[in-house]
């Protein structure tokens, strides 16, 4: 009864920021994204009668307390699928940083569902993985499908899942991570989402969302690379307005994620197109087109205090190894 999966962490192009249900982690809102090529969480899950608790170790270290519990949670809605209530061990690792706004927990809870799911042979389908995927992280819904994704908001559990809607090499764009901070944050996404109504600004947010799916969805069917880029730069702006004006403030951008945002500004006007767009976290996501990433990458080199560059490709989503 064991199983190994892998999964891609994946970046929002336009965020899901704010649940209108927490417990069942339905969001304020759809959501489009990509899943990434060169970051990644490999979990093995193995359940035995043997097991008197669960253990669970993520990046070499023993889990305790809260994010033990989140697992655990996790393990039980799976087992409660399967009908079986053998404890597990699980072991998990990330290829990169943990905390830092590289989502860990939706390739973490992706990887997650996919291999105690096979490990408990369930047969199930894309949908139902990734709403089980969204039971333990939102945002890990949508790093179970291939590709380019929509997180479809939904009104029941049942009903707010992610599905492919473009596969990995339908348009050949680029991550550049810009890897400015490496310590876990201070807050969490989850309690980030909690303060959303608080921001005079939310429900404004809300408002343009739908349109603001429209545009960018007739943007990738166009491969309208500067329209493209023009909505996730505004919408990563929005949702940190949100961020910054909630009760109390959350600030994930230091001065050098600004600086990096105000150097992507000059390449522009010097002709170099690229475009940012940030989650929960200092690190600065690059969006270019792959014939500019070596031109992307120099120009980041000279900026000090980036401490790795990391570049993706479009990436299929959750796999059983
Ligand atoms: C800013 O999916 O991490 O990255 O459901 O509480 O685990 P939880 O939240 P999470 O929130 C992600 C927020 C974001 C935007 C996004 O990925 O859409």
């Amino acid at each position: 009864m064991k199983a190994v999966a892998t999964a891609p962490a994946n970046i929002a192009f336009i965020k899901f920021w704010g649940k209108k249900d927490e417990s069942l982690r339905l969001p304020a809102n759809g959501s489009i994204s990509m899943n990434l090529s060169e970051v990644n969480t490999r979990t093995s899950v193995e359940f035995s009668i043997d097991y008197k608790t669960d253990y669970v170790e993520i990046d070499g270290n023993v889990s305790e307390g809260k994010e033990l519990e989140r697992v655990i949670r996790h393990l039980d809605l799976i087992r409660s699928e399967a009908g079986i209530n053998f404890k597990a061990k699980v072991v998990s690792k990330n290829n990169f940083p943990k905390g830092t706004g590289i989502a860990s927990s939706a390739s973490g809870f992706a990887a997650l569902t996919m291999a105690a799911s096979k490990a408990l042979n369930l047969k199930l389908s894309e949908k139902k993985l990734s709403v089980l995927a969204r039971l333990g992280s939102g945002s890990a819904c949508r790093s179970i499908p291939d590709g380019f994704v929509q997180w479809k908001e939904g009104r029941s559990s049942e009903s707010s899942y992610a599905y492919s809607i473009y596969p990995p090499d339908y348009w050949k764009i680029r991550d550049v991570i810009a890897l400015v901070g490496d310590v876990s944050k201070k807050v969490s996404s989850t309690e980030g989402h909690t303060r959303v109504e608080s921001s005079p600004f939310f429900k404004a947010r809300l408002l343009s969302i739908n349109h603001k799916i429209k545009e960018i969805k007739h943007a990738l069917k166009t491969k309208n690379f500067t329209k493209f880029g023009e909505i996730i730069e505004e919408e990563a702006i929005n949702m940190h307005s949100v961020m910054m004006t909630s009760c109390p403030p959350l600030f994930y951008w230091t001065a050098k994620t600004f600086e990096i945002i105000q150097a992507i500004g000059d390449w522009r006007e010097e002709g170099l197109e690229a475009y940012f767009t940030i989650d929960a976290g200092p690190n600065v996501h690059v969006i270019c087109l792959e014939k500019d990433v070596d031109m992307v990458k120099r120009r980041l080199l000279q900026i000090k205090g980036i401490k790795n560059i990391i570049v993706n490709k479009p990436s299929f989503g959750a796999r059983i190894v």
